[in-house]
């Protein structure tokens, strides 16, 4: 395995068992409202930043700027993920503290997801990053999180098991499609980001963020550098510098620093053989084939 928890294949996707049974436990006891707003990703593909982003966009009357948390705080402390926070370890949360409307995140897969999530007009906003740079920085996080006595994971061996769908909520393509053919049947309901746009053209991309959760800028705040601000206030400069992220701990097994490495779109090149490359793609053409999801991989 990657990081030393194995991982066991449920109803089609690979998770580690306290991730199963937080996702179980979600499924049984969460009720989801209208107004909620609900961050999906699979892992290392710009959670953090999406949690910080959506939650400067959705938040940003309730403070004034040198008040907002996301100057201090790890953006997995002010957003909980259901599996690794709120439903994990047998635990049923108390949410009746969380701010509304309320935000949350997931790694799980779109068919593990409560019903009422399905049946309510609660929004989810799915962010994917290429292949390419998600298995690199999966690669890179695992031998950071692994057990020393484990010895660390060769990229080769990394790459087939990311190859072979073996990744946490993995496999990739699954999880990404899962979204991805919701977005297009049911485009009110979810939200198809990508890394590579926001890296791009993070004010085009904040526009449609702020516009789907429903509080979309005016052109008073557009004009007054609101959107820039919140940019600002997310990029991985600020987030990586912050003390609490070169020490803390937000999620269960992991360091905050583990969390932020490089934040840039290409990097695999720095890594991956051209024969890696071609594994990888193989794949991934025949998994993406005909979905119409595709990737940019250059910066
Ligand atoms: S996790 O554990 O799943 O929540 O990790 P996740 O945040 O999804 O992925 C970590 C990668 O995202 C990069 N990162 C960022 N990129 C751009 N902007 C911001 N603000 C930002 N914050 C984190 C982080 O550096 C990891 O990517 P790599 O390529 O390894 O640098």
């Amino acid at each position: 395995g990657w990081i030393g928890l194995p991982l066991y294949q449920y109803q089609g996707s690979w998770c580690h068992a306290k991730g199963i049974e937080a996702a179980l436990s979600l499924q049984n006891h969460f009720h989801a409202c209208d107004s909620d707003v609900i961050l999906v990703t699979t892992p290392k593909s710009g959670t953090t930043w999406l949690k910080a982003l959506a939650f400067a966009i959705l938040y940003r009357h309730k403070y004034t700027f040198s008040q907002n948390p996301l100057l201090t705080d790890n953006p997995h402390d002010l957003v909980p993920f259901f599996e690794f926070k709120l439903y994990a370890n047998n635990q049923l949360p108390n949410l009746s503290d969380l701010p509304s409307p309320r935000l949350f995140a997931t790694h799980i897969p779109y068919s593990w997801l409560p019903e009422s999530i399905n049946n309510s007009k609660c929004k989810i906003v799915y962010l994917c990053r290429n292949p390419r740079d998600t298995l690199v920085s999966y690669w890179h996080f695992t031998n950071k999180a692994r057990p020393e006595a484990l010895g660390p994971l060769s990229l080769e061996n990394g790459l087939d098991l990311f190859c072979k769908g073996i990744t946490g909520f993995g496999p990739f393509w699954d999880h990404a499609l899962g979204y991805w053919n919701k977005n297009l049947e049911r485009p009110q309901k979810v939200l198809f980001l990508k890394y590579e746009d926001l890296k791009k053209d993070i004010k085009y991309q904040l526009k449609r963020l702020a516009e789907f959760m429903g509080c979309p800028f005016t052109m008073e705040e557009e004009k007054n550098g609101v959107i820039d601000e919140i940019s600002r206030l997310c990029s991985f400069q600020r987030l990586s510098s912050l003390e609490v992220n070169k020490s803390g701990k937000s999620i269960d097994y992991f360091e905050n620093r583990t969390l932020f490495r490089k934040g840039e779109v290409g990097d695999w090149m720095n890594y991956l053989t051209s024969p890696m490359v071609e594994q990888l793609d193989e794949v991934m053409e025949e998994k993406l084939s005909g979905s119409g999801l595709t990737f940019d991989m250059y910066p």
